[in-house]
């Protein structure tokens, strides 16, 4: 019988296959079906700094308008809030490592290294098996250098890494520079893993009311491509865990990333079409996928065809379209 567990982030997982941050894990209930359908972990939906830190305002606020509150008192609140949004995270991880016995990953969406690092260590106090930072700022600001954008990631990493012992993966999105650059040194900078890679949200224009509208929230099943390309680039040239994310539709798409190097994948858009139940036919077919090849663990071909071992490293670097598909026809 083959065994689909791995290691990610140094957590024994019983399969590949993650589900990712979003609102498909924002309770107990829906983490036990979840689990209950054969998910290996669960990355909680996360919670936002802007969240974190509207509510510090908002007792700052509180505060300043009590008149007999003096200056110093604020010296004592040390950034704290005594938030509702930040306890019931806090009590989300609690009550769903009670309910479950699958690895719970924290999720912080940040754009800074600011005042909410505090609450790396209340959520390793909380119980959490690991921390995913996802942090993305769109690059928007014209007089803003490519090093002031990037350094902010590794000053997050160092805050974070410094308050707790818990491992610490960044989801990262693939607009950068340097991308192979920067998850190198994020690795180096002690990075537990890299999530490859978040998909945003984008604008549409609507031409009939020409009006700006909600672009496509879920992803297609080809959107997985260029996590492929750089799960393979990167995969022997860090040590950090890779979870390979986007356009993950089919157990097809699952084996794909873990020849090409992933550790695990992280799953929304197909669990939001498809319901929990279908985990349980990806992790079955990924069974009947390893018989016919005749691989008994998931170590027997993960990275077999990473850019440094597969049979044609180029096909990884091979962006245009000109030489090698000149006589391509319809
Ligand atoms: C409705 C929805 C909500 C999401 N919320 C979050 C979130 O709070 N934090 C986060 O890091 N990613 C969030 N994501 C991104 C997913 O975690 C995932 O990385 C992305 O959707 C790509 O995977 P997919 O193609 O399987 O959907 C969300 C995605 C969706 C569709």
């Amino acid at each position: 019988m083959p065994n689909l567990s791995t290691n990610y982030l140094g957590l024994e997982l019983k399969n590949p296959i993650i589900v990712a941050s979003s609102g498909l894990t924002d309770s107990v209930e829906k983490i036990k079906e979840l689990e209950a359908n054969g998910a290996a972990a669960v990355v909680l939906k996360s919670i936002f700094e802007e969240e974190i830190i509207m509510e510090m305002d908002e007792q700052m606020l509180n505060m300043t308008s009590r008149p007999y509150i003096y200056p110093e008192t604020f010296d004592y609140m040390s950034d704290e809030p005594e938030e509702d949004l930040v306890r019931k995270y806090l009590r989300l991880i609690k009550e769903a490592k009670a309910a479950v016995s699958i690895p719970i990953i924290a999720s912080i969406n940040c754009v800074s290294s600011q005042k909410w690092t505090y609450l790396a260590t209340e959520i390793e106090k909380a119980g959490a098996d690991a921390l995913e930072i996802n942090f993305f700022v769109l690059p928007t600001d014209l007089n803003r250098s490519v090093d002031e954008n990037e350094n902010i990631y590794y000053e997050v990493l160092k805050e974070v890494k410094k308050k707790v012992a818990l491992p610490v993966s960044l989801k990262i999105s693939p607009y950068h520079s340097n991308l192979a650059h920067m998850v190198k040194k994020l690795d180096d900078s002690g990075a537990d893993g890299v999530v490859m890679f978040n998909r945003f949200y984008s604008p549409d224009i609507d031409i009939n009311n020409l009006t700006l509208n909600t672009g496509q929230v879920l992803s297609g099943a080809y959107d997985f491509k260029n996590t492929l390309r750089w799960v393979g680039i990167l995969r022997d040239r860090v040590k950090c865990s890779i979870a390979a994310t986007t356009g993950i539709h089919s157990s097809e798409s699952i084996i794909k990333q873990l020849l090409a190097g992933a550790d695990a994948v992280q799953l929304a858009s197909i669990i939001y079409k498809e319901g929990p139940g279908y985990i349980d036919t990806l992790t079955k077919e990924i069974y009947s996928w390893m018989e016919k090849q005749g691989f008994e663990n998931i170590s027997d071909f993960q990275g077999k065809l990473s850019q440094d071992k597969s049979n044609d490293p180029a096909a990884f670097e091979r962006v245009q379209f000109m030489k090698h598909f000149r006589n391509f026809v319809m």
